[in-house]
């Protein structure tokens, strides 16, 4: 790869949801090409692609035929194979570098890393059958279960405490016999991420810390600057810095963090653009997908400042009707900004799009999400 990659140049993505689309409009502006991989012709990213490999994602063979046809190559989500891409990287860069991807999708491994770079983390142990489970349950009373590879948006996980029964709820979470790992469960005060960013030659830059409030294990809103301690956030940032640099990075990483009265620990990385970052687009110099097509195509990185406070609503499949019914009402709000994926069919719980409201203070654009909720709501839960 000619570093930078010239305008011109095609930059492959593995996957093709809305974090495919928005880092390719992000490189169609810098003037590069993009081919996607998508199972599906009809997608989010392939909209906004010059073409699209239709393969399942699981199936080295579609990797294998991107990837001659690319400059680099980058993805949009971990669940991406690593081992094909190892191979494929001796011929064709591969940004993050599949060694962190095959770490951080696994998340004992991904654990251990954080640890061994000296970053707190939840206690946690592997639980291969129901009595590592027992033990586990034994010794901290309470955690969450999860499968070690695959999990998102809360899926492939569960609550779990002493005097439930160990068989049946690790027959229910691992009915295949998969590996799982239990970790401690942590009261936390706030959820925080931070996006970094970190470049071909190891520069890093971070962005202001969020708060994260998830509603039934998906993300509902991102509040940049968070709300809470300038030393904590402080401190957040540079945690989320030395994984970038103790893991090689090479694009940007959503780290993700609970705050509890002790400090800080680290919950778990996405090599990737994330939706806690989707705030970035309308809130910040550079927006954390223009800065991973930046980082993956060997150009200096942007200014990541916040020039805006901001609040980011995920809007999910339950809220599209009501979008569509009250679109004029809701975006009379000048600073309301709306960033539509693209998706034809609006399940429940699926992320369709989202709404971020700027304000000269996050107290201010919180009201004017607080303002249109009502009309977008599906129940009568309030906003936060
Ligand atoms: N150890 C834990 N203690 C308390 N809450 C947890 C713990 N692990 C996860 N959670 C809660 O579940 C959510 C989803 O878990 P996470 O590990 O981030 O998986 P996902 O890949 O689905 O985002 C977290 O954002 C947090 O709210
Ligand atoms: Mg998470």
């Amino acid at each position: 790869m000619t570093v930078p990659l010239p305008p011109g140049a095609t930059i492959g993505m593995l996957g093709s949801g809305q974090l495919g689309r928005m880092s390719g409009q992000a490189a169609r502006r810098l003037g590069y090409r993009l081919i996607v991989l998508s199972p599906d012709e009809d997608a989010p990213a392939s909209h906004v692609a010059d073409r699209t490999i239709v393969s399942p994602l699981d199936d080295a063979a579609g990797y294998r035929a991107i990837a001659p046809l690319c400059d680099v190559l980058t993805y949009e989500f971990e669940n991406v194979v690593a081992k094909p891409l190892l191979d494929i990287a001796a011929y064709v860069p591969v940004y993050p570098r599949p060694a962190i991807l095959d770490t951080v999708r696994h998340r004992l491994r991904e654990k251990e890393a954080v640890r061994a770079l000296g970053v707190p983390t939840a206690d946690f142990v592997p639980v291969r059958c129901p009595e590592d489970l027992k033990k586990a349950l034994d010794q901290f009373g309470k955690g969450v279960l999860k499968r070690a590879l695959g999990g998102y948006d809360g899926k492939g996980q569960r609550v779990v405490w002493k005097g439930q029964d160990a068989e049946e709820v690790y027959r229910e979470l691992a009915p295949d016999g998969a590996e799982l790992i239990f970790e401690e469960f942590v009261p936390f005060v706030r959820e925080l991420s931070v996006i970094v960013a970190r470049s071909v030659d190891g520069r890093v830059v971070t962005y202001p810390c969020t708060e994260n409030i998830h509603r039934r294990g998906i993300l509902h809103l991102s509040i940049a600057p968070a709300r809470t301690a300038a030393d904590r956030a402080a401190k957040a940032r540079h945690m989320a810095a030395r994984l970038a640099e103790g893991l090689d990075l090479v694009g940007v990483m959503g780290v993700e963090l609970f705050e509890t009265d002790e400090g800080l620990l680290v919950n778990e990385l996405a090599p990737r653009p994330h939706n806690s970052g989707h705030y970035t687009l309308d809130a910040c110099y550079t927006s954390q997908f223009e800065q991973h097509i930046r980082a993956v195509a060997g150009l200096p990185l942007g200014d990541p400042s916040l020039h805006t406070p901001a609040v980011m609503l995920n809007l999910l499949g339950q809220h599209m009707e009501s979008l569509g019914r009250h679109l004029a009402t809701i975006l009379r709000d000048p600073l309301l900004k709306l960033h539509v994926y693209g998706k034809r069919e609006a399940r429940p719980g699926r992320k369709m799009a989202h709404l971020t409201a700027l304000g000269s203070s996050v107290e201010e654009a919180c009201a004017r999400l607080e303002r249109v909720w009502p009309l977008l709501r599906a129940g009568d839960e309030p906003l936060i």
